[in-house]
């Protein structure tokens, strides 16, 4: 059985207070699903945030980092400097980082190599934007982008790659792909997965759907067989919401 996952990706929000405030909210939730649980906090708050969900199973994440070890590159941070702070998965290819920061294919293959090299994983993010697929694109766009950067790996590197298919009009819109579109996504992907690496491979990969998952829409996305979980925007930032979500399984 593939694991299930929900991941809250808090994005740019939430000051040091805030995020104490969220995390005690966190703590008050109860858990009725197997899903594991893991939240993304910004670069700031991520040690006070692992430290202070480290007695729970509440994983703390990273929404980013660079690809080299250390150097001149302002600004940046590092696979063993996250895992300095006990973080030990990490978010990559986010579309928001491809669209506002230019972070291309080549560049996501060498993240995804520096991330596993420090034996951490990877939620991969990747999706079509509005137009690929209005012109029927969207699964020749969401396959380059996945092989560009990942299909350079092992077999053996995919129990810790964990893929999130996100189209971009979904994303904060309020506008979610429907049950059935996200179905056929993954099992697309995973199609994807199989064709190069087998079979056993491509069903043990976790496959999360993201774009507007809120408590409303989650039970009916995640009932779908081949979605594994969500990476959960908006709703991550509510405690209750993130929770409904989680059990939604
Ligand atoms: P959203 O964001 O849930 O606010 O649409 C999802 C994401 O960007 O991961």
């Amino acid at each position: 059985m593939r694991q299930q996952i929900v991941a809250g990706n808090w994005k740019m929000n939430n000051d040091l207070a805030q995020t104490e405030s969220l995390i005690t909210e966190l703590k008050k939730q109860t858990k009725t699903s197997k899903a594991e649980v893991m939240v993304a906090p910004t670069f700031t708050n991520l040690f006070r945030a692992f430290d202070a969900l480290r007695t729970t199973d509440i994983e703390v994440i990273a929404q980013n980092m660079h690809f080299a070890e250390n150097g001149a590159y302002t600004g940046e941070i590092s696979a063993s400097m996250l895992k300095s702070v006990g973080i030990t998965t990490v978010i990559l290819g986010h579309s928001e980082r491809r669209e506002y920061f230019n972070e291309t294919d080549a560049m996501l293959a060498k993240k995804v190599d520096a991330a596993l090299a420090n034996a951490m994983r990877v939620i991969f993010c990747f999706g079509e934007v509005l137009n690929d697929r209005k012109s029927s694109n969207h699964e020749q766009v969401v396959e380059s982008q996945i092989k560009n950067a990942l299909f350079h790996l092992e077999a053996s590197a995919f129990k810790n790659i964990v893929l999130a298919y996100e189209p971009v009009w979904a994303i904060g819109t309020g506008e979610t792909a429907s049950p059935e579109q996200a179905q056929d996504m993954h099992a697309f992907i995973r199609k994807t997965l199989s064709d190069t690496y087998g079979k056993t491979v491509a069903e043990s990969v976790s496959i999360l759907y993201g774009g507007s998952v809120k408590p409303n829409n989650a039970q009916e996305i995640f009932g779908k067989p081949d979605v594994d979980g969500g990476l959960i925007g908006g709703a991550a930032l509510n405690a209750a919401d993130f929770f409904d979500i989680v059990n939604a399984f």
